[in-house]
């Protein structure tokens, strides 16, 4: 993105050129560790170069007024009357951000424009993209460079798990805030505890695959997901001292759980557990092919025990373990539609991207997107 050119939208939406100032937060992509994050256990994410762009002129007053290139509503309120109301879809993020905000700083109105280059309802967290973009931005004039990151990423769960109302985990939030270039981050999502470790592919990229299927039913199956998990650490609690699912072996399971379907979840969330550790002890040895049969393993976890996959993402994900320099595939993210990520040897990335593409509009009849994108840095000012 043009930054001027945002610049220049800004002016012809407000009649503003001067002290406007530009922010970008990106998206993230989970490489291994999925439905993880809720469960205490390591979670593997990196953000992206890909993301939401904004440009904001601070206001004297209490009015806030959002626009955004993406959409066309405008949304305005003021500082002291900010409500979660469903005709202001994205700019509810913006407002609940503001309004959680405003229990600890004095903030003043502004007026922003929003750009995004992230596919929404993508599974590539455009929703944690910009609350911590707002966040941000609000504080930025106030604290500058002593912004603590991890603080500002837990609030914004808040903000979604309490204002929008979708119970997720820290994972997206904290990787966008976090974010650092080439860098995935193996974050114990118990602790807060996080370790910066170098992505390094050698001769093979990092394929993202939007299946152009949105996420359905995905808040209402994440949050069952979610209450199966609490049953199975529940009834685990009544034989053995665990804080959290992770933190149990896989006999516990079997010992202890009946019924099939929690067996099935729990299973999934301690051998996904379990390969987050390997995923990157294998990759600091530089050994991409054996991170390759991890993701593999993943998947078939996520669709055969946690059951968030369906037809879109197994259909997409299949062809592409089929392909020829393809080492290794996996859905990403919350699941139910949404994206799938695979590495691939990268001078047959273009053979790689036809042979999918055909194999899944043939299959579903819809044309997949791709991006080749690169692991980059978290929210950050830009001039
Ligand atoms: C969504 C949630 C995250 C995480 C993933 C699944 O992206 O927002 O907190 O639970 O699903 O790993």
């Amino acid at each position: 993105m043009n930054i001027e050119h945002l610049k220049n939208k800004f002016y012809e939406y407000y009649g503003e050129k001067d002290n406007i100032l530009c922010f970008f937060s990106p998206g993230r992509v989970n490489l291994i560790g999925e439905h993880i994050d809720y469960n205490g256990g390591y979670v593997f994410p990196g953000a992206l170069t890909l993301g939401i762009y904004a440009v904001i002129r601070y206001r004297s007053d209490d009015i806030v007024n959002l626009k955004s290139l993406n959409a066309k509503e405008t949304v305005t309120f003021k500082l002291d009357d900010i409500e979660y109301k469903k005709e202001d879809g994205w700019g509810n993020y913006p407002k609940g951000v503001i309004k959680y905000l405003l229990r600890d700083y004095s903030l003043k109105g502004c007026d922003i424009l929003y750009f995004g280059d992230l596919p929404d309802g993508a599974g590539l967290s455009s929703s944690a993209a910009i609350e911590v973009l707002t966040a941000y931005m609000m504080l930025y004039p106030i604290l500058k460079h002593d912004i603590d990151r991890v603080e500002l990423s837990l609030m914004c769960q808040k903000v979604e798990n309490n204002f929008i109302k979708v119970n997720c985990g820290i994972m997206d939030q904290f990787s966008v805030a976090m974010g650092k270039k080439n860098n995935a981050i193996l974050l114990d999502c118990n602790t807060l505890k996080y370790e910066y470790v170098p992505f390094e592919l050698k001769n093979y990229s990092l394929v993202i695959m939007n299946t152009n299927k949105k996420r359905e039913l995905a808040d209402s199956k994440y949050n069952e997901r979610r209450t199966e998990c609490e049953k199975s650490l529940e009834i685990i609690k009544n034989y053995k001292k665990v804080s959290n699912l992770c933190e149990a072996k896989i006999d516990d399971v079997y010992n202890c759980i009946k019924d099939e379907t929690l067996i099935k979840r729990a299973r999934h969330v301690i051998s996904e557990n379990e390969r987050v550790v390997k995923a990157v002890e294998v990759l600091n040895k530089g050994d991409i092919l054996s991170f390759g049969k991890l993701m593999n393993g993943s998947h078939k976890s996520l669709k055969e025990d946690y059951e968030v996959t369906g037809l879109h993402l197994d259909t997409i994900v299949e062809a592409a373990q089929n392909a020829k320099g393809c080492i290794g595939a996996r859905m990403t993210g919350a699941g139910f539609g949404g994206c799938a990520i695979a590495i691939v040897e990268s001078e047959y990335i273009e053979e790689f991207k036809d042979i999918v593409a055909n194999h899944y509009k043939n299959k579903t009849g819809i044309s997949p997107s791709f991006y080749t994108s690169v692991i980059g840095d978290g929210v950050k000012f830009l001039g």
